[in-house]
């Protein structure tokens, strides 16, 4: 039992490549947790974090603060890189919210987005933006008056 529950715990605080090497698989990447300072996308990235409230396991966005000026459009997008989310403007009533976490590997800042898709620079994946038929992970949103409320 004790055998058991260290190799559980192993298991759980080794990096990914590290076990996947384990497994033959072999390591493509060193171990990261994706959070690199490679910035040179084309996406909006926003560092300021005055205009939210975090409530437990939902974030409140104030709409009117001039951080979220490119999703006022529809159409508009940005990488909300405080919140670990893609926010993406579908009409005057719905704002999408996704993970920032690339489905492939992780990556959260080389996000680019054209026709209804988004593409990571890092391996040049792209990803439907429709929820019910991609692999990125969605959050449910709502918007009322002007305060976008994503719940994680
Ligand atoms: S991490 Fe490989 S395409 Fe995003």
């Amino acid at each position: 039992m004790k055998i058991k529950n260290k190799r559980r715990e192993f298991l759980k605080t080794a990096c990914a490549p590290v076990v996947f090497s384990m497994f033959g698989v072999s390591i493509l990447e060193a171990c990261s947790s994706g959070d690199d300072d490679d910035y040179g996308s084309k996406s909006t990235v926003v560092n300021n974090s005055s205009s939210y409230q975090n409530q437990q396991r939902s974030v409140s966005i104030d709409l009117n603060d001039s951080s979220f000026s490119a999703i006022s459009e529809i159409g508009g997008w940005m990488n909300y890189s405080a919140e670990g989310m893609l926010l993406l403007r579908i009409s005057e009533s719905e704002i999408r919210a996704y993970s920032n976490s690339c489905p492939h590997q992780g990556a959260n800042n080389q996000w680019s987005y054209n026709n209804s898709v988004f593409t990571c620079g890092r391996h040049n994946n792209s990803f439907s933006d429709d929820c019910s038929n991609t692999t990125m992970t969605c959050y449910s949103s709502s918007i009322d008056g002007n305060t976008l409320t994503v719940t994680l």
